[in-house]
């Protein structure tokens, strides 16, 4: 049976964190005490929860409904996710901004 655990890389830190796939991002670097802000209570509208994807997208849940709005007003890269919208796949890397670190 292959093992379930997957890895989380944060770019930059020296933070390797451990979890089980689909769960929530931001919850994941919230259980890991990884500084991120989160103003809106995850409700997918303030957007200072996102991160950049520094690793293949498919390891990551679609974008929903809510997510696509705000990347569509905030016109977000590509690999720009919101963490509180987003769900983990598989062992992955993600990037905080220096200025969403608080
Ligand atoms: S915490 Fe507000 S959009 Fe994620």
């Amino acid at each position: 049976m292959a093992d379930s655990t997957k890895t989380l890389k944060i770019y930059g830190q020296n933070a390797i964190i451990f979890f089980k796939a689909n769960e929530n991002l931001l919850d994941v670097l919230n259980d890991n005490k990884i500084s991120i802000n989160q103003s809106c209570g995850a409700n997918g509208s303030c957007t200072t929860c996102r991160v950049f994807v520094r690793s293949d997208e498919s390891c990551f849940s679609e974008r929903s409904e809510i997510e696509i709005e705000r990347t569509e007003e905030r016109s977000f890269a590509e690999n720009e996710r919101l963490a509180c919208q987003t769900y983990l796949l598989d062992s992955a890397t993600i990037e905080i901004p220096e200025d969403d670190i608080f």
